[in-house]
């Protein structure tokens, strides 16, 4: 133990209390002992302190502080150094307003399309994903901050996100869903990790030995502390158990003397207590003197222009027909779109941050050297047709040389605890696109959305700029690309399928029951369009620069691959050679190519530069079920160097030896996977990937504590029927009004349980058991449990306040 001194005048209702928060961000201070509170954060692209009443869903106000773009945008960067400098600011801003934990960045893996999160992740793809979140954390930790990436782990669905159950085989965990978190532990240096709400193959993220014990402790050597993610806590006692350490935001003392009974009971031994309180004491006591002196401000104009850069460096150009971009300069140009008047520039939930500024477009376009001959917002973002608007923006764009069409994914498309239904930009903005395209041909399309959308409206525009959700500075990003005051060099960190019908993840995302099977296996994203040879609309890493890039000499030896990448054009401008493995003719099913290694490389133009791409220990290897260990099959690789997953430049061979003697799959029991064609994988198949039966997800009459609010149309009362009607029919209503309602998508998602894991100690785990039989249909029985429970919960925290005041353990 570290701190067994202050560990030893400890009592055990102190260490209990200890291990949950005491209010909805700060830990407990014990004054008398000298352990002060700290205080934790949201989120990935800014922080969101709030300084008035707290919540976890961003309802209420929080600081300014400077809104960076979402991580689904900087992944398009590419560029480690620049997620290095963003978590440098953050965690300057973070030390700045006194925050210790910045409970980001976010690294689930982009299953489907569809989750209503994905603007807060990287990509579909965990080595990327991996590297882009360990620059943050290096960034954010350099200044005396802890980051505490999340959700740890297979969180990718929105729906019934705290009761969901993630199915998947052991494999598939290891190589999709758990290698970002790996590279963010060994090469990040985390300090803390948040485990998600959900349950992994049957058992709660938070409670699972398996991850938090087996793999993050032992396997990667974490030696930080455990956050449950808000109201995510089932029973902590077996979160101890599983080396969790802090249960937030404040569960009152109900969970503590669940632990203290534990311990009393013998089912939770003093040791394995005392080891979760010393790994949070240490992180306590060590970020709280790191901040010691630290100064209260930070310089906003300098974080402003690196949210701009940082937005110009993401921005991904798609389409540039005719090479109408960069536009000329005194170009005549329309600015048409709602967007340009007011930008959506993030996403919605606990990631909210109030900037300290923020561009427009209609606002900055002055600055340029462009005739701008009108602005008109043109379309209503809340999708309803309006005659009057599309009319001005057709007057406007007659003339123009240029029009700018500022369009994208609207507030309600694209929230915390909301997937998407389709992938579909509203309608009303398509209309007016194609009505334009009658009067004026040089559109260029300029995308704001935090996830992957369908075009197939593209063939309207001209060019096409993506900027993603850009942040507070997003506008002038986007102008300097449009003028060509920056060359873009944003590739696609995830793919654009053609239609939605074409996902790998279609027939079971998102599971409406509580059972989410992963039956695509290891094929996400680009590692199923490749594989089993889906066109897409644009591809993995795709993406267009004002120059062009020639490859030559590549060549491959046990390092790493080396290559010359050479700016062929007449612009300076950066490149992203990315490198993919493959293997032919593979023993053990793999995809046909996967990201394995990235460089950002900044050319002036004419100039070559040798690039070296170092392999690592994720290079060749694949998790074998059979031996429970990273393998390598032995043969003879391919090693690719391309400008996209689909866009191989230079490819060479390399022959590697394997350490395989026992194989782990039997190819005739797994035909689809062999394919990589897994939208319809039978429960057969499934089955023997997983090398069990399927659970039954059903529900088996009865709700239980772990059942979701919105699961309540299964509910024996009437009343908790009617309840849920009311609740459905208020979510609607906000829906129908364009904007989320936090609250009610959080209740409507929410286990029973978690009634008493964010009361603040108002409501105990036995009330919850009485609530749940009123629901089934035992009225008196249940309310008469609510009621005892009421007052026995009052009298207890009673009595435990005391204690933890007087310093003194109980008396008996
Ligand atoms: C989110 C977390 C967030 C926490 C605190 C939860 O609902 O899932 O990502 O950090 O709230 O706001």
């Amino acid at each position: 133990m570290k701190h067994q001194d202050i560990i030893d005048k400890m009592t055990v209702e102190e260490k209990a209390a200890f291990l949950s928060g005491k209010g909805e961000w700060d830990t407990r201070d014990i004054p008398r002992l000298g352990i002060p509170s700290i205080f934790c954060s949201d989120g990935p692209h800014g922080i969101r302190k709030q300084a008035g009443a707290g919540d976890h869903l961003g309802l209420n106000e929080s600081l300014p502080a400077t809104c960076f773009p979402t991580a689904a945008a900087i992944a398009n960067s590419w560029d480690v150094d620049l997620g290095r400098e963003i978590g440098e600011a953050l965690g300057e801003e973070a030390s700045a307003l006194n925050v210790q934990v910045l409970l980001g960045p976010g690294l689930n893996i982009k299953r489907s399309p569809l989750c209503g999160r994905n603007f807060e992740y990287f990509s579909e793809d965990p080595y990327l994903s991996g590297k882009m979140a360990a620059s943050y954390i290096q960034g954010i930790q350099n200044q005396g901050v802890c980051a505490c990436p999340k959700h740890f782990a297979v969180n990718s669905q929105e729906l019934r996100r705290m009761a969901m159950n993630a199915v998947l085989d052991e494999r598939t965990l290891r190589e999709i869903y758990l290698t970002g978190f790996e590279i963010a532990v060994k090469e990040g240096g985390a300090k803390a990790m948040m485990s998600g709400y959900n349950q992994v193959n049957g058992i709660y993220a938070n409670e699972n030995q398996h991850l938090l014990r087996d793999i993050l402790r032992k396997e990667w050597g974490f030696d930080g502390i455990v956050i449950t993610d808000w109201g995510g806590s089932n029973d902590h006692v077996d979160g101890v158990k599983a080396g969790s350490n802090l249960e937030m935001p404040a569960p009152g003392l109900d969970s503590a003397r669940q632990i203290t009974a534990a311990v009393r009971d013998g089912s939770l031994a003093m040791e394995e207590l005392d080891t979760v309180v010393d790994d949070l004491l240490d992180a306590v006591l060590t970020v709280s003197d790191e901040q010691k002196g630290k100064s209260g401000s930070f310089d906003k104009e300098k974080h402003h222009m690196l949210a701009r850069k940082a937005a110009a460096a993401s921005a991904v150009l798609l389409k540039n027909t005719d090479h109408i971009l960069p536009l000329k300069s005194g170009c005549r140009v329309a600015v048409i779109g709602d967007f340009a008047v007011e930008p959506r520039y993030q996403g919605a939930g606990s990631s909210v941050v109030k900037p300290t500024r923020i561009e427009t477009i209609a606002a900055s376009i002055a600055e340029y050297d462009l005739q701008v001959i009108g602005i008109s917002r043109g379309y209503k973002r809340t999708g309803e047709a309006d005659e009057v608007l599309k009319k001005e923006a057709l007057n406007v764009i007659e003339g123009a040389e240029a029009v700018l069409y500022f369009f994208g994914l609207d507030e309600l498309s694209e929230s915390e605890g909301l997937d998407r239904s389709h992938m579909r930009i509203p309608q009303n903005q398509i209309d007016l696109l194609q009505s334009m395209l009658q009067v004026n041909e040089n559109i260029i399309g300029i995308l704001s959305a935090g996830a992957s959308v369908e075009m197939p409206w593209q063939t309207n525009c001209k060019a096409i700029l993506h900027g993603y959700l850009s942040g507070q500075a997003g506008a002038g990003a986007m102008l300097d690309i449009l003028t060509g005051k920056v060359n873009p060099s944003g590739r696609l960190a995830e793919s654009y399928p053609l239609r939605y019908e074409d996902t790998p993840a279609l027939r079971h995302f998102p599971s409406t029951e509580r059972n989410a099977e992963y039956r695509e296996s290891i094929y996400v994203g680009y590692r199923y369009y490749d594989t089993s040879k889906v066109r897409v609309q644009f591809p993995f890493g795709f993406g267009l620069s004002y120059t062009e890039f020639i490859y030559s000499d590549i060549k491959a030896d046990r390092q790493g691959v080396t290559l010359t990448v050479t700016n062929s054009g007449t612009m300076d401008g950066a490149e992203v050679v990315q490198m993919y493995v493959g293997l032919p003719n593979a023993i053990v099913f793999r995809p046909e190519k996967e990201l394995k290694g990235f460089a950002k490389v900044f050319l002036m133009a004419g100039e070559s530069r040798k690039v070296h791409i170092p392999f690592d220990d994720k290079t060749f290897r694949y998790w074998n079920i059979k031996t429970n260990r990273w393998e390598v099959e032995m043969g003879t690789y391919r090693i690719m160097a391309g400008a996209s997953v689909t866009d191989i430049r230079l490819e060479t061979e390399l022959e590697v030896e394997g350490t395989t003697s026992v194989y782990p799959y039997h190819p005739a029991m797994l035909p689809y996977y062999y394919t990589g064609i897994v939208q319809q994988i039978s429960d057969r198949e499934f089955e023997t990937l997983l090398g069990y039966p399927i659970p039954d997800g059903r529900w088996s009459g009865k709700l239980t504590l772990n059942d979701a609010i919105c699961q309540m149309y299964h509910a024996d009362s009437f009343l908790a029927r009617f309840i849920y009607r009311r609740l459905t029919a208020m979510k609607k209503k906000s829906e129908e009004k364009g904007k989320p309602d936090l609250n009610i998508l959080f209740i409507y998602n929410m286990p029973f349980r978690a009634l008493a894991k964010m009361t603040a100690g108002a409501v105990s785990m036995d009330m919850v058991e009485g609530i749940v039989e009123v629901v089934n249909g035992q009225f008196f029985g249940g309310m008469k449990k609510v009621i005892k429970g009421f007052f026995a919960n009052l009298k207890a925290n009673r009595a435990y306040e005391k204690r933890l005041a007087r310093g003194k353990g109980e008396e008996r």
